[in-house]
């Protein structure tokens, strides 16, 4: 395998939990493999994934990490935690105007020091140009760039999730139980990608699902055979691209700008249920699609499985408002 150097940054390996009341209700035995907690603000899936991309960097001599997203972007803010964290700059161009008042993501973000650039929604639909822009504003200034593109979907990235697949393959051989379905959230479908490839190399059993959250799934479908194909030929790796990808499609909603109210009372619940709290932008849109499908048919995954918690739970502040017109009152959240 000829993989850049991986640096660490990740808490590693995460805990695999069981849901006990979730599985009693369903009658089948469902887990939590908590990639939440690969650190506090390093976190989420994003951390796996900049092991690869920051080492790739480090290695370049870059001293600027330059990457995109949303308001409430969680990749931004791990990148802007991960900067801070090795003394590096980090420049985040963002869809939207600048706020009256940072929350969330982005407060920690610009706490963390990163330097926010607003874009607007022509400009992000070109943001190659605006990372060349940025690129070369940081070398006039004698500095080094590396691009990070949206969600650090590259096939490098996606090493990260091979990795996590070898890790999940390490904890069944050490007790955990042999899960028939791994079931993941998919923006990009990179992580789904990295586990897939990952599959194949530890001899992983488990059926790979992905839940996609803001495109369509042949979007998704066609991004994880491409990335695993890039992957295959750029790092040498003894991988296929799937015949076919596994995607519960339809549970996109109204996407990453906005929560519906059921995909709310989910998070709800499973905080009720269980004392785990899901995003409302990805895991929160992903958790509904999976329960869902284990309400028509319980045993549709198999008699184990283990839902990848990708993190993000610092986008539930701004949501605060929908939040609680649903916890004041709505019959919804407490049945
Ligand atoms: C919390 C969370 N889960 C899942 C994902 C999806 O990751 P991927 O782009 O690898 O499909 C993201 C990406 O933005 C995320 O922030």
């Amino acid at each position: 395998m000829k993989v850049p150097p991986r640096i660490s940054l990740a808490t590693l390996p995460t805990p695999i939990v069981k849901l006990e009341r979730l599985s009693g209700r369903f009658g089948v035995e469902i887990f939590l493999k908590r990639d939440d907690l690969t650190g506090l603000l390093e976190s989420g899936n994003k951390v796996r994934k900049l092991e690869f991309l920051v080492g790739e960097a480090l290695a370049q001599g870059a001293d600027t990490l330059i990457t995109c997203g949303t308001l409430q972007s969680n990749c931004c803010r791990a990148v802007a935690a991960v900067a801070a964290r090795l003394g590096l700059r980090a420049i985040l161009a963002l869809k939207g105007d600048k706020p009256p008042s940072y929350d969330g993501n982005l407060l920690l973000g610009k706490l963390l020091g990163a330097e926010a650039v607003y874009c607007t929604p022509e400009e992000f639909a070109r943001i190659d140009g605006v990372f060349d822009r940025l690129s070369d504003d940081v070398r006039r200034r004698g500095g080094r760039p590396y691009v990070i593109p949206e969600s650090g979907a590259t096939e490098l990235g996606a090493v990260g999730y091979l990795e996590c697949a070898h890790e999940i393959a390490g904890q069944i051989t050490h007790g955990a139980p042999a899960f028939d379905t791994l079931v993941i959230t998919a923006f990009s479908g990179g992580s789904q990608a990295g586990l897939l490839m990952g599959k194949q190399l530890s001899g992983l059993s488990a059926e790979v699902v992905g839940v996609p959250v803001a495109h369509p799934a042949a979007q998704v479908r066609d991004y994880v055979g491409a990335t695993i194909a890039k992957a295959s030929a750029r790092f040498g790796l003894a991988v296929e691209r799937p015949k076919s990808v596994h995607l519960l499609d339809g549970y996109q909603g109204k996407g990453r700008g906005a929560s519906r109210k059921e995909e709310l009372a989910t998070l709800i619940q499973l905080a009720r249920e269980e004392g785990i709290l899901l995003d409302p932008v990805y895991t929160g849109k992903a958790f509904l699609g999976f329960l869902d499908h284990l309400a028509r048919d319980p045993k549709e995954f198999g008699s184990r499985v283990c839902f990848l918690h990708t993190g993000g739970i610092f986008s539930l502040f701004p949501f605060r408002d929908a939040l609680s017109r649903l916890l004041d009152g709505d019959p919804l959240v407490e049945s």
